[in-house]
């Protein structure tokens, strides 16, 4: 019965890396925070998510980015949770820096946060502000950064409400996913879930 289940599987040599050997579905978010010198810096995230029910936020990041350090540094961050439209944008803030900073993102729109001291993407569809909470090794090559969300911001376009129906409201304002390694969708389409009769979260 085993041979009989093994027999359509590839098992993946787990001494590698494996996630370039097939595709997952992820978000793509632009964490932003500020470089030692002050400018901004803003770098797309594909591994990045909610820390649970609460207000709490995370992302697995490379201890050598300077992400990391800046988070380190001035103990806040911000996310951006682009929109289909601005896929280019997102993928140019991962160019690689020239000096101290990034130039590229000298053609990015971007306002102050509220609450922390960073930027937010015009235009994006949700903005989280975040100060720092802690951050995890031990993950190989990898840290877990997480923080907790202070202040949030949602486009109007994308807020739900009682009086709108959600798979229109995601038909009118799409979302954007990460295929890794390499691919992105649009996500205009939508349908329920069909939970469980009194299912429990
Ligand atoms: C689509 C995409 C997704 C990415 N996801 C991640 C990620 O989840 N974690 C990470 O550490 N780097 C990720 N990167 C790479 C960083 O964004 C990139 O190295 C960036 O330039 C780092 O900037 P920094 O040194 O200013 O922090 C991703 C890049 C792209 C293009």
């Amino acid at each position: 019965m085993t041979d009989h289940a093994y027999q359509d599987l590839v098992s993946l040599d787990i001494q590698e890396p494996i996630w370039e050997r097939f595709f997952t579905v992820n978000p793509l978010v632009l964490v932003g925070t500020r470089d030692p010198g002050g400018e901004i810096d803003l770098a797309p995230k594909h591994m990045a998510f909610p820390m649970g029910w609460d207000n709490y936020f995370g992302f697995v990041c490379s201890p050598s980015h300077a992400t990391a350090a800046n988070i380190e540094r001035t103990g806040e961050f911000t996310v951006s949770y682009p929109r289909p439209s601005q896929l280019l944008f997102t993928s140019l803030a991962a160019s690689p820096r020239q000096g101290d900073g990034k130039p590229v993102l000298s053609v990015f729109q971007t306002f102050p946060a509220a609450r922390v001291d960073g930027e937010l993407l015009t235009d994006a569809y949700l903005h989280l502000e975040c100060t720092h909470h802690a951050t995890f090794e031990g993950f190989g090559r990898n840290i877990l950064i997480t923080g907790q969300i202070v202040a949030a911001h949602v486009a109007k376009d994308a807020l739900r409400s009682s009086d709108r129906d959600d798979q229109q409201l995601v038909h009118n304002s799409p979302l954007v996913s990460y295929l890794h390694p390499g691919r992105f969708f649009s996500i205009a389409d939508s349908n329920a879930f069909p939970f469980p009769k009194d299912m429990k979260k």
